[in-house]
């Protein structure tokens, strides 16, 4: 492996360091490029090839189908790891011993109640407000509410900050849902664990008992350790960008809810369910929306399909496909969106455009249909997701304000008007 890479440009040559990361990709660093070449800059638009940092949280191998936190496979995590556990060896750097983890558990715990004052928020929002708009909103608010500065260099500050956004997130996010739905806001059960605590907040309501599903739960567990860390993609990049302006935590993950937001990132899930019940509605006719998503002037996308890492499978989908049968069988459902959902597949892997792009399920796919399985509502899909991804924003968060990184400014290739008169409005 060579460890420079030599650039000609105008009869001189430049060279830059080539760096090799623990599992052998490679990385040239052009950080001195503008000054060395008195100008240049590199374009990269969307990023395909530009890494912002260094980073030991996930490996991911797109060509290869491979997700590792920590070194530790997903197929691994999903298997034998709880959600709490897997974010603590996200944040954290290791797999949590037996006290260790009741500490995490309780801490967090004693964080999950709010500001009352917050529920004044809460009821401002109108009720038709997405709720992914009132968790960006809601997660900001919590700056107002916990002014203090994290001390990025004191263990106990940055580890205080994690378990009190880890035990307040959910409580947020399931006040969106009750907003929506004329619910009264509900408070954490600090006697059931993280994900248990999650559905009740979500569902109880004050006038009966609600009784715990466990193969609800375990299925939403597995969903959640899915979603937790996935690199640098459009939300955690966002996290780490506002938070390297030297902004707190919480307004740094309320930037990486709205960036996750999008139908092309998070909201995704959503638009897959949509999707699905528009071709339910229109007949059940597969072969239409293929066709529909290979025309170019037609702008629909089949949704669920395609990555821009991985380029031959998603190993989260392939989990989550299986998972999603399993709970179909323990629970004894049948949903026909679920029958069309599998015909779309199967027709789309088998279709040379689909083939020859590598345009394959993603995450998503499936992840909608467990949803409404569990009677999560289409809307409140992608504050799961959230959810789900809220460990690996902070750890990201995290390791790049202990790494010290500088704040995140791009450059950009002018193509503008040149410097021009300003004119009157009777000359223009
Ligand atoms: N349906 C039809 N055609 C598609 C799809 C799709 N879902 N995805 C990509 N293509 C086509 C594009 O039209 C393009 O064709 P062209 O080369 O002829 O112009 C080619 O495949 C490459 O697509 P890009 O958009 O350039 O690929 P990119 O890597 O930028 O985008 C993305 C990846 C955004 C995920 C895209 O595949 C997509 O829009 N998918 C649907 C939305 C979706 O499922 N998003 C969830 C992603 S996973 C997550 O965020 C958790």
């Amino acid at each position: 492996m060579p460890n420079k890479a030599t650039l000609e440009l105008d009869g001189k040559t430049f060279e830059f360091p080539v760096y090799l990361g623990t599992e052998n990709e490679i990385a040239m660093d052009i950080s001195s490029l503008r000054s060395v070449t008195k100008g240049l800059i590199t374009l990269d638009t969307g990023f395909k090839n530009t890494g912002s940092c260094s980073s030991k949280i996930t490996f991911l191998d797109g060509e290869k189908g491979i997700l590792r936190h920590r070194g530790y496979s997903i197929e691994e995590l999903t298997q034998k790891g709880t959600f709490l556990e897997v974010a603590f060896l996200i944040i954290f750097g290791e797999l949590p011993t037996t006290a260790q983890f009741k500490k995490f558990e309780n801490d967090i715990k004693g964080q999950s109640m709010i500001n009352e004052e917050m529920k004044d928020i809460v009821v401002g929002f109108p009720k038709s407000a997405h709720p992914m708009g009132m968790l960006s909103a809601l997660t900001s608010a919590l700056t107002a509410f916990n002014p203090g500065i994290v001390n990025v260099n004191s263990e106990e500050d940055m580890y205080n900050a994690v378990v009190k956004i880890l035990g307040k997130f959910p409580v947020l996010a399931s006040w969106a849902h009750r907003r929506r739905n004329g619910l009264p806001l509900n408070y954490a059960d600090n006697s059931l664990d993280y994900i248990s605590n999650l559905m009740q907040l979500m569902f109880k309501i004050p006038t009966e008992e609600y009784k715990i599903n466990p193969i609800a739960v375990k299925a939403m567990d597995e969903l959640l350790i899915l979603h937790e860390d996935h690199e640098q993609n459009c939300s955690t990049s966002t996290v780490r960008i506002v938070g390297s302006s030297g902004a707190g935590l919480f307004a740094s993950l309320s930037s990486g809810v709205s960036a996750l937001w999008g139908p092309l990132h998070g909201g995704a899930n959503q638009a897959v369910i949509e999707m699905l019940e528009a071709i339910q509605a229109d007949g059940g006719d597969v072969d239409k929306y293929i066709d529909k998503a290979k025309d170019k002037d037609d702008p629909f996308r089949l949704m669920g399909f395609g990555h821009r890492v991985y380029k031959n499978f998603d190993p989260r989908a392939r989990i989550i496909k299986k998972a999603c049968d399993n709970l179909f069988e323990d629970l004894n459902l049948n949903d026909p969106i679920l029958a069309i959902a599998k015909k779309l597949e199967a027709v789309a892997l088998e279709d040379p455009y689909f083939v020859e792009k590598k345009l394959y399920p993603n995450v998503d796919f499936y992840s909608g249909i467990i949803y409404r399985a569990l009677n999560i509502p289409v809307e409140m899909f992608t504050v799961m997701f959230a959810i789900g991804r809220l460990p690996g924003w902070i750890a990201q968060w995290k390791e790049m304000r202990e790494n010290g990184e500088p704040i995140g400014r791009p450059r950009q290739l002018y193509i503008g008007e040149t410097l021009r008169p300003f004119k009157p409005y009777n000359e223009r």
